[in-house]
Formats: structure tokens, C-alpha cells, sequence
């Protein structure tokens, strides 16, 4: 009886504890869910923010026109669906591989204006003057987004320019539905809309999903686009439009800053990690740099013994981020105005060096980390789509206003938003942007000088072949974002539907917090990884970023990956 007892309270004990236990292990474990597959196509594929966008891609494709044809058209067409991103006022970045397996990479950010000035933002007190930067006509980079698909077409492009821009203008002309998260985006930014613009523009409407947008001076201006090529936009009447309309708010672009504006062909940053080849943008954006940082730092580290998502994978990450994200805001600026040594930043044996102080016992704080030292030496909207066609080229295009609808200068008689990229440049040392970014003298403003940019668009190729094609909005978030996605497919055999479901984290040396998804993580993993000295913010934030991704599967068909957290869809044949 007494040792019954005994036995009872035992067998008790031990039921109590390996409950516990197994709580611990499942909370520990990543989350069992249902495998999610995108749309899976055999040929070609256009994933971007709006089914319409990648409607029109994919029928570029589908009438022979290849990736960069189709580049053109989604981009047109993203300004017209998705103006709280998608532009001909702002900039971005395409980085490519064809067919062939040539590699390259396009820059078309914008460029502050020639009047610009290192101070340009502060007040005689030498403090930042709220909103400056972000709302309103000062806050206009010279457009780069025309510049940049006529660069593209004239080098790569097949069919003829009118085939590409015609159905955009349709577009605009028919008008466009007003998705829910798009009429819930516009009303919260009616507020913004009356502060920077002199008259009620287009959009500032109580909107509500399924409500027609149509754009008929859009149309007009992208009429002059179609038929004087880069000129209907950066001479004559839509030139005069947007300078008449940003100095009457009392801005500094003026028609010489469109005049002399150039997209620019650059090398790509392309580095190995394990047995892929990852080819990414390059200054001025720090995507491809931090992203080789980061994965480097990584690469040492046994993966497959490491949980995704659990306390050591979210620690390991945010190490190697801490550390190239303290880099980030003192070495990088515009490639064209400063000396970056990109080559050492992204030289193993420094960042394995950078890595040595990092302990799975407790976290490094940020304080405690500044840049490396070298031999002799971010509503926020962004949007990415991704390409491959059926000759096997592919494209990989982040493009930005910066924040949501950018200045909020909505130009009188163009019909189309101007950019607040000017908030990328590091206005005063230590005072962070919309982001949180901290810069250095590296990202300092200068006339003609292109803002850091966060922006990665990146091809993955594995044994000489096209793997992956990846890239998100997101600011300052961005990086983290793409790396999650590489992570998630080569070393944890995700889909790429599946990896882009997947839950975020994110952390960028300052402010030192970890960013997680709410709901994405569970409590035992947030609790241990506090208990080691982590700081957590959960937060809904549009900044973790809608990745637009596609996967080249093994049996050659692709599979896509539209980010659900937006409107997002995959359309290919
Ligand atoms: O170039 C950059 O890094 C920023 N202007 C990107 C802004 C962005 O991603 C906003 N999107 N959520």
C-alpha cells in the first residue's frame, strides 16, 4: 500500500514533468502546419504586390516579350494599381541573370536634387524640422523609375515600347477595384494627402473595397511616355508639371535635377553561400553587402541542428544582423561619393572575426558594438516583383516612393505621387530616419549623391542554375526579410509559398530589439531568448516586408510566393 502510494505520487511526478517537458519541446518546435504550395507554372511567372501587375507581366511573356519586356510593363502597371508604392515619381533596383547565366544589376534610386545641402533638414539650432524630410515638396528625390525601365529596354528589351506601356494606360484609363487592405491604406493616409498638397487630390476620398480608381491624367502622362520615350517624362509638359507643381510648394527640383538624371548599370554584389551563388543589388543599396555579411556570419554554423525559428536560430540571426546592420550605418553611402571598402566588409575571415564576441549565453548588446574596424580604413511602403520567363531570364526589381504614397505630392495634372526618398540620407548624425537607420558622414547629403538605400532584389542560382528569384519591401527590414527567405528554402527545404507564410523576425543594431510578427513565435522561445538578455518587440508592422518570390523546382516548373500579409499574387502559364 505505502509503496503503491509511493509509486502513485512517483508516477505522478514524472507525469507532471514530462508534461512540462513536452510542452517545452513543442513550444520549442516549429509550429506543424500544412504545406502550403504557391502557383506552381511550367513556363513563366510575373509575382508582384496586384494580380492586375502580374496579369499584365505575364502576357507580356505570353506574346513572346521576355523578363525585361515584362519588367518594363510591371512596373508601369504597379503605378497605376499600387500607387502607395508602386511609381514613375520614385526609384528602385533591378538585378537580373539571363538565360545565359550573365548577371548585372540596375540602379535607378533617386538623386537629391541639385539644390540640395548637407543641413537642408535642420533648424538654426541645428535640430531635425519634423516631417521635413518625409511629407511634403522638400522631402522629392529626383525621379529615377522612367530612366530605368528605358535603360533596361534599350538593352534587353524585344517588343516594341507602345506594347509595354499600352496596357497601363488602358489600365489607368478603365480604372482599377479598390481592394479592402488598399481602401484601408488610402483612408489612413487622406490626413497626410491635404498636408503636402495645395489642392484635394484624386485620392483623398473615404474609399471602400470594391470602389472604381481611375486615373485619366495618368493616363495622359503615360501617353507622353509612350510616345516621346524617356523625354515625355524628364522634358516638356510632364517635366514642367512636376517642377511647376514641387516649387509652388516650395521645393528645390528643378528641370535641370530631370535633365541631367541617369540610371546606372552596376556590378552586383555575388558571393557564395554553401553550394549557392547569390547575386544581389549593390550600392547605394546595402542589400546585397549585409545580406553577404550576414549569411557569412552564419555560414560556420551547423543549420541542421538548429530548429527554425526556435531560441538559437533567432539568436544566431540576430548576432550576425546586430553586427552588419553597426556596419551598414558607418561605412555605406553612394559608391559614387564615397570610398566603401566593400571588398573587406564582405571578406570572411572579418566577419568571422566580427562574430567571435557572439555567446549562446546571453546577448550582445548594441552599445557594446560599433562598426568593425578595417585594414587602412528605412505606413512604409515599398514594393518588389519578381520575373522569370520562358527563355529563362529572370529579373528581380524592388522599387519605392520610401513611405506610403512618398511625399504625399500628388503632381497637379500628372496624376502620379512624387517619392520622400530624401529621408534616406542620414540628415543629421545620430538622429535616426522613418526606419530607425542611423548613418554616418558615408550616407551624409550632397547634390547629385543617391540615399543608402535597404532594398535587395536577389537571384539565387545552385550549380549554375537559376534557383530562386527574391526580394520584399520592408525598409530597414528588408535585408532580414530576403535572408529569412534564402534561409527558409536552401537550408530547411521550404516551398516557396511556404517560406514566404513563414514568420519574421528582425533586428538592426539599433534600436536593439528584436522585431517578431505577432503570433508568430511562441512563448517558450520569447521567454528564453528575454531570459538571455534579448529585448522583444511584437508588432504588426507593414514593415516586415511582402515577399514576392519565385522557386525554380527540381523537375524545372516553378513555384511562386505571394506574400499574403498584402494583396499580393503570383500569375504565370
Ligand atoms: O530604400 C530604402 O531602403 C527605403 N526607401 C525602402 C522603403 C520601404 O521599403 C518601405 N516599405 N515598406
Amino acid at each position: 500500500m505505502n509503496f503503491s502510494k509511493k509509486n502513485d505520487n512517483f508516477l505522478k511526478r514524472t507525469l507532471l514533468l514530462t508534461c512540462i517537458s513536452l510542452l517545452f519541446i513543442q513550444c520549442e518546435a516549429p509550429t506543424k502546419k500544412e504545406k502550403t504550395t504557391g502557383l506552381i507554372s511550367q513556363k513563366a511567372m510575373v509575382v508582384s504586390a496586384r494580380e492586375e501587375a502580374s496579369q499584365i507581366g505575364s502576357d507580356i511573356l505570353k506574346k513572346g516579350g521576355n523578363a525585361f519586356d515584362a519588367m518594363v510593363a510591371t512596373q508601369l502597371a504597379l503605378a497605376v494599381v499600387y500607387p502607395v508604392a508602386g511609381n514613375i515619381g520614385g526609384g528602385g533596383f533591378m538585378v537580373y541573370r539571363t538565360n545565359e547565366g550573365k548577371t548585372g544589376a540596375l540602379d535607378y534610386r533617386e538623386k537629391a536634387p541639385l539644390a540640395s545641402s548637407k543641413d537642408m533638414y535642420l533648424d538654426k539650432e541645428g535640430n531635425m524640422i519634423k516631417q521635413k524630410s518625409t511629407l511634403g515638396a522638400m522631402a522629392v528625390g529626383v525621379p529615377g523609375a522612367i530612366a530605368g525601365i528605358f535603360e533596361v529596354y534599350e538593352k534587353f528589351g524585344s517588343l516594341p515600347i507602345a506594347e509595354l506601356i499600352q496596357p497601363s494606360i488602358d489600365l489607368a484609363r478603365k480604372g482599377i477595384n479598390v481592394t479592402k487592405k488598399q481602401a484601408r491604406s488610402l483612408n489612413r493616409a487622406r490626413e497626410k494627402f491635404a498636408l503636402a498638397n495645395n489642392y484635394t487630390i484624386l485620392l483623398d476620398k473615404e474609399w471602400k473595397e470594391g470602389d472604381k480608381l481611375q486615373f485619366e491624367e495618368l493616363a495622359q502622362t503615360l501617353e507622353r511616355i509612350r510616345d516621346q520615350g524617356k523625354d515625355g517624362f524628364y522634358k516638356g509638359e510632364t517635366a514642367k508639371k512636376m517642377v511647376d507643381y514641387v516649387q509652388e510648394l516650395g521645393g528645390i527640383l528643378s528641370l535641370k535635377d530631370l535633365e541631367i538624371y541617369k540610371a546606372v548599370w552596376r556590378k552586383p554584389v555575388t558571393f557564395n553561400y554553401k553550394d549557392y551563388t547569390i547575386t544581389s543589388m549593390t550600392l547605394p543599396a546595402s542589400g546585397g553587402i549585409c545580406l553577404a555579411q550576414i549569411l557569412k556570419s552564419i555560414e560556420p554554423f551547423d543549420l541542421s541542428k538548429i530548429k527554425h525559428n526556435s531560441t538559437k536560430y533567432i539568436q544566431l540571426l540576430t548576432e550576425a544582423e546586430r553586427r552588419s546592420y553597426a556596419d551598414r550605418a558607418h561605412f555605406l553611402g553612394d559608391i559614387d561619393f564615397v570610398d566603401v571598402p566593400v571588398d573587406s566588409l564582405t571578406n570572411t575571415e572579418y566577419i568571422n572575426k566580427r562574430m567571435r564576441s557572439f555567446s549562446w549565453d546571453k546577448a550582445t548588446k548594441s552599445s557594446d558594438i560599433s562598426h568593425g574596424k578595417l585594414k587602412g580604413y528605412e505606413s512604409d511602403e515599398t514594393t518588389h516583383y519578381s520575373i522569370v520567363d520562358p527563355f529563362g531570364n529572370a529579373v528581380s526589381v524592388t522599387t519605392t516612393l520610401n513611405t506610403g504614397y512618398g511625399s504625399k505630392v500628388f503632381v497637379k495634372g500628372g496624376g502620379f505621387f512624387l517619392n520622400n526618398e530624401m529621408d534616406d540620407f542620414s540628415a543629421k548624425p545620430g538622429v535616426p530616419n522613418v526606419y530607425g537607420l542611423l548613418g554616418s558622414k558615408a550616407n551624409a547629403i550632397a547634390p547629385e549623391k543617391r540615399m543608402l538605400s535597404s532594398m535587395t532584389p536577389t537571384i539565387v542560382e545552385q550549380n549554375g542554375k537559376l534557383k530562386m528569384v527574391v526580394g520584399t519591401p520592408g525598409g530597414s527590414t528588408i535585408i532580414t526579410s530576403v535572408l529569412q527567405n534564402i534561409i527558409n528554402v536552401v537550408d530547411y527545404g521550404m516551398g516557396m509559398q511556404e517560406s514566404v507564410n513563414s514568420p519574421r523576425f528582425h533586428h538592426q543594431w539599433l534600436p536593439d530589439t528584436v522585431l517578431m510578427e505577432p503570433n508568430g513565435f511562441d512563448s517558450i522561445t520569447k521567454a528564453n531568448l528575454k531570459a538571455k538578455g534579448y529585448h522583444i518587440t511584437e508588432r504588426n508592422t507593414l514593415i516586415i516586408g511582402k515577399v514576392d518570390a519565385i522557386l525554380v523546382l527540381p523537375n524545372g516548373t516553378l513555384e511562386g510566393g505571394a506574400d499574403h500579409r498584402g494583396d499580393d499574387t503570383a500569375v504565370g502559364f
